[in-house]
């Protein structure tokens, strides 16, 4: 359920007007028609204000706020302030107070500082988001429900008194008696087996290695505790203001590892996702764009809101670096261009004072004599010409597996290497993926894939049969799969697949192996076509499968590193090491194997996706760009283009309807 207004694409951002003087908010509403904005997320913040003390709300300051920017044509995402607590509210509950693994409990002064577990802060949740929705359910102005502020980003594990209490609960409820528990979690290895429930502890720092297991379902276990707490609140809004969407913000779909988005966006009525560059990244654009697919993907491919990025400098960084002229523009339409009906930041206006008044608005410090003022109100306009884009949907050919219970546990320690993390296969593969121009679709292993041309399992060390079933279904039925090393190899439990590795894929990749071998820090192998690749080699024995490439030297010299296996009315194929060279090469004899499409001979620095019936050309190079076979009409400035387009550096190009170039 995507908000029913503001119409086209929503425009604006995060809005503390709480922080300044009443004047200000007359000057933020012209200000705000200026620019074309059109939806501020209002209240995020500000509980010690609605709630000054127990039980007692106030509402009427906000009131004031609301109905001007109402009468502004501004409409409004509330809030619910949870994520900021008042210090009256922490001081008469300290045990709300998180505490760390090792034991540490965080002080008040930050934000995020009460245990999604602990009963008065439910409670106090409950109160206090029970007189909200009573006080704003008809009110016109309120489009949405914004439920607290990036959940599982700082706080992601507690391990106070409370959240041991509702892990054991959890525990029970999952395990229902204590052998299925002592089975699951091996815990006969080190002698674990426990004989009571309550002698089980959070997985608290320790002088060794905690039970894998057990660390993998306090992951779990976790995340669901902030979903129960997200839950409890979109229940009595829903009660309250039926019709009106209730969602809550990502810290970033690739960025949070503690929560996992796929059962999250079940609980959401929109998918809603902040990305933030990585600002000495030379190409953080890729990033942005795995973060969009990645949002969309979760949506379900439907629309999503893209509810902060920043106009320009974060301040959270070790170098806040200020965006260049463009480069705002060309990320949001990026977002837009990947699925996003909004284009929302962090945050309206500058801060004075506190935490973040080194970090960028939508009105700078320096006012709106300034080209950052200048560029906001060009992308008002740019958005209010990209209406129709809205609700339209991206397709994808290729499919990048992600698994957030398969990056817990691939992560935990004592793997065979240190050099084994999820987020550096898949972004070795995306970004792959990103230069040979074509759109990925992030999946569960578990879903429904038949629609793939390709899908590509990096690292999928946690494999469940069902999931591994699943995969097999794909191949058999004309899939092409691309497995990299490490993947298939354990369960749920962390326990390893029975045989040789990897027992979850074996038969579908018709080989096994026979020993990992793991490179040194810096050393590298070579492939038989030339290819440089590091971190990983192994005794790969087939059985069914072809080798496409051997390696050349290293551990496994004349042993396959790259093989297919035809199997049923398709391929499975796999790479047992992490090429630094050659990549795309081997990758694009999938894609051609598969005839998936793509544009060829356009340089990697520019970024071709199609929305609907638009074509985005975003040009992050520093040289014009010339697409050819792209027929259509520009949308910003209304010139048809019937063949080549040009677009120059740095400049983002919108064509309605055209063939595929
Ligand atoms: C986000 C957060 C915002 C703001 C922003 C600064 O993670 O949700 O409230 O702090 O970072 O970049």
């Amino acid at each position: 359920m995507y908000p029913e207004r503001p119409a086209g694409i929503a425009y604006g951002g995060d809005y503390n007007p709480e922080q300044w003087p009443r004047e200000v908010l007359e000057e933020d509403v012209v200000l705000m028609r200026e620019a074309g904005v059109n939806l501020v997320s209002l209240g995020m913040f500000s509980w010690a204000l609605m709630e000054p003390g127990p039980g007692r709300y106030a509402f009427g300051w906000l009131d004031e706020i609301i109905d001007r920017l109402h009468e502004g044509g501004v409409a409004v995402g509330l809030a619910t302030p949870t994520a900021a607590p008042p210090a009256w509210f922490v001081a008469r509950h300290p045990d709300v107070l998180p505490v760390t693994r090792e034991g540490r409990r965080i002080g008040f002064g930050g934000r995020q500082s009460a245990c999604s577990s602990a009963p008065a802060f439910r409670e106090a949740t409950a109160g206090l988001v029970r007189a909200m929705g009573e006080h704003y359910r008809d009110h016109p102005a309120v489009v949405m429900w914004h439920v607290h502020n990036e959940y599982g980003a700082p706080l992601g594990e507690c391990y106070c008194e409370h959240s041991v209490t509702a892990w054991r609960d959890w525990l029970r409820h999952t395990y229902r008696d204590l052998s299925a528990l002592n089975e699951a979690w091996g815990t006969t290895f080190w002698g674990q087996t426990y004989t009571d429930w309550s002698e089980i502890d959070a997985p608290r720092a320790n002088h060794t290695v905690i039970n894998p297991a057990q660390s993998l379902d306090y992951a779990r276990f976790s995340d669901g505790q902030h979903r129960e707490h997200y839950a409890l609140q979109r229940d009595i809004l829903r009660e309250l203001a039926p019709g009106v969407p209730v969602t809550t913000n990502f810290a970033g779909t690739v960025n949070c590892k503690s929560a996992d988005l796929w059962q999250w966006a079940r609980e959401l009525d929109v998918v809603a996702n902040d990305h933030y560059l990585k600002a000495e990244r030379p190409d953080n654009h890729i990033d942005l764009a795995m973060s969009a697919d990645l949002a969309r993907s979760v949506a379900g491919g439907a629309p999503w809101m893209l509810m902060e990025h920043s106009a320009g400098a974060v301040n959270w960084q070790p170098r806040n670096i200020a965006k260049r002229p463009g480069e705002m523009r060309r990320n949001s339409l990026a977002h837009v261009a990947r699925g996003s009906d909004s284009v929302l930041f962090f945050q309206w206006r500058a801060s004075r004072f506190g935490a973040e008044k080194f970090h960028s608005g939508l009105v700078p410090h320096a006012g709106t004599d300034s080209e950052q003022w200048r560029e906001v109100v060009r992308l008002g306009a740019d958005l209010r010409a990209l209406a129709g884009v809205r609700g339209s949907r991206v397709g994808a050919e290729v499919a990048i597996v992600w698994d957030w219970e398969s990056y817990w546990a691939l992560e935990l320690d004592w793997r065979p290497s240190v050099d084994l993390t999820f987020r550096e296969r898949v972004d070795a593969f995306y970004e792959a993926l990103w230069r040979e121009h074509v759109t990925v679709d992030f999946v569960h292993p578990s879903s429904d894939i038949s629609g793939y041309r390709v899908v590509v399992a990096p690292s999928s060390y946690l494999l469940t049969e069902a999931s591994a079933k699943n995969l097999h279904r794909y191949v058999e039925a004309g899939g092409n799969l691309l497995v990299s090393y490490f993947s298939g190899i354990v369960d749920e439990h962390d326990t390893v697949h029975p045989g040789a590795h990897p027992g979850a894929l074996r038969e579908l990749l018709g080989l096994s192996i026979e020993e990992f071998h793991p490179l040194r820090e810096h050393e590298t192998v070579t492939l038989a076509g030339g290819e440089r690749a590091r971190v990983w080699s192994e005794r790969v024995r087939p059985a069914g499968a072809r080798a496409v490439r051997d390696f050349a030297d290293g551990p496994d010299a004349g042993h396959p590193a790259f093989t297919r296996h035809d199997l049923g009315a398709g391929t499975a194929w796999y790479l047992a090491t992490a090429p630094v060279t050659g990549l795309r090469d081997l990758l694009a004899q999938v894609l051609d194997h598969a005839n998936v499409s793509r544009p060829r001979g356009l340089p990697e620095t520019l970024e071709l996706v199609r929305r609907g019936g638009h074509v985005f050309l975003i040009n992050h190079g520093e040289e014009p760009v010339t697409v050819e076979g792209v027929s259509g009409t520009s949308v910003f400035d209304g010139v048809r283009h019937d063949g080549p387009v040009t677009v120059a550096p740095g400049a983002v190009t919108v064509v309605v309807a055209s063939p595929h170039p």
